[in-house]
């Protein structure tokens, strides 16, 4: 299994190019069902979690070409893909596949809508909680469906006729839920309102690439989505949003370790109440067009305290990350994590390498340290590791990261990118 190696204390200096999104491109993914047409993905990573989703779709029976295109020196570029639902030969989601990864639980809204039927497996994912799914069922069955949950199952059947339009309110935000039922509503009957969707910015992109296809989606990234069903969709080519974590985690890294390093080809507006908080602990951060310049100059950081939240608010995805830059930063940080249950099993890693945290329920109070130390640390889920990576370029000495494909599933040659920085680190196969 891999592992990485990292020596500390180098500040980061140059740029990192931002691959595309692996939370837009799982659901653009999904998307491709919707149609018989080709629908062409271009700047997808190249990530674990694209692969695993990718061989969900191929057992369905969809046509499914990856092209690795060469990435430039700075790891720019991102690969195309070519997904043809023209032949689906199955509407059923193994638990084998489903299991490995939430988002394929998302298959469910296009397959029925398209098919009338689907049976998916209940899904798996990184375990930071307890993740239900009863606003997917709840939606669809408001679109008419019968759903029944049998042996780890849902098996969902569309009414004669397809599904129909329904106003839909979410008693709380759910990206994925958001993502199936505006799949799901493309191709029903009348017009579907979402009611407290998500504003992500992926559910904005997908929903571009839906309208792109022929769907009548108004409202995507507002908490009130409207779909006009249309009879049938067709095929586009979609350049995938640039990924908005990856640049938050980057910029993280820079800001840990001082130095100055860009950020290119990516979307600023998508990440701005993480470098709000960035810049109140003492970090400078520019932008530019699309390129975000983060930079420290040897003074301390100070302690920002921060409560995650649904888009536009600082992302659940950046918690673990910023906690380990709060990890070094003068006085206490107060971390609330109000999305996820159990987002907090890097605390007792990021413990190994000398931070001091307690947790209280849905807190973490940082008491920042002067300074960290490598060890051995194992990697718990794909945002916790890269919160390692970020406190074992600031540790002194030599920090070991186990279990490094949590990693892979979402963060494209993350040691080829720092690397080209200035960081000393590689990855230790075997
Ligand atoms: C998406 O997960 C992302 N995954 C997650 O990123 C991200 O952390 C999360 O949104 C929140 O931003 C992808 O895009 C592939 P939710 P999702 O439904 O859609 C509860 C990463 O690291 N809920 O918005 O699964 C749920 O338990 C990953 O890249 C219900 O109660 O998240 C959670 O507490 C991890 N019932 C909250 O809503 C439901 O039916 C938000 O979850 C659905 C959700």
């Amino acid at each position: 299994m891999d592992r990485i190696r990292i020596v500390g204390g180098r500040p980061l200096r140059g740029r990192i190019a931002i691959s595309g999104a692996k939370n837009a491109a799982l659901p653009l993914m999904t998307a491709a069902l919707l149609t018989d047409e080709p629908l062409i993905l271009e700047n997808v990573p190249r990530l674990t979690d694209v692969r695993t989703l990718g061989r969900l779709l191929a057992e369905l029976g969809m046509g499914f070409d990856m092209e690795e295109l060469p990435r430039g020196a700075d790891g720019s570029g991102g690969d195309r893909m070519r997904l043809s639902a023209a032949n689906i030969t199955s509407t059923t989601a193994s638990y084998e596949l489903v299991s490995k990864m939430r988002a394929s639980f998302w298959v469910l809204g296009p397959l029925v809508a398209r098919f009338g039927e689907a049976k998916v497996s209940l899904p798996g994912g990184c375990a930071i909680g307890a993740r239900p799914v009863d606003l997917y069922i709840k939606g669809l069955e408001k679109m008419g469906c019968e759903i029944d949950l049998a042996e780890g199952y849902v098996i969902a059947r569309a009414p004669k006729g397809g599904l129909k339009g329904a106003v839909i309110r979410s008693p709380l935000v759910s990206v994925g839920a958001t993502h199936t039922l505006m799949m799901a509503a493309t191709l029903a009957n009348g017009v579907t309102v979402l009611e407290n969707a998500a504003r992500e910015p992926e559910v904005a992109d997908l929903a571009d690439c839906l309208n792109a296809m022929g769907a009548k989606i108004e409202g995507a990234g507002t908490s009130s989505i409207r779909i006009e069903g249309v009879k049938k969709l067709g095929g586009t080519t979609h350049h995938v949003l640039p990924d908005r974590i990856e640049t938050g985690s980057y910029a993280m890294a820079a800001a840990m370790t001082g130095g100055e390093v860009t950020l290119t080809g990516t979307r600023p507006d998508t990440i701005e109440a993480a470098l709000t908080v960035m810049r109140a602990a003492g970090v400078e951060a520019r932008v530019k067009g699309d390129e975000i310049t983060v930079r420290r100059n040897g003074s301390r950081l100070q302690a920002v305290d921060v409560v995650t939240q649904v888009y536009p608010g600082f992302p659940t995805d950046l918690q673990a990350q910023f906690m380990a830059l709060m990890t070094l930063a003068e006085g206490d940080t107060e971390i609330t994590e109000t999305i996820f249950e159990n987002r907090f099993m890097h605390v007792q890693e990021l413990a190994r390498v000398g931070a001091n945290i307690s947790l209280h329920g849905d807190k973490a109070i940082v008491h920042g340290v002067e300074k960290l130390k490598g060890a051995p640390v194992m990697a718990s889920d794909l945002r916790a590791s890269a919160a390692l990576i970020i406190a074992g370029l600031a540790a002194e000495g030599e920090t070991i990261i186990n279990r490094v494909y949590h990693l892979d599933r979402g963060f494209e040659r993350i040691e080829d990118k720092l690397g080209l920085c200035g960081a000393d680190i590689q990855r230790l196969s075997n």
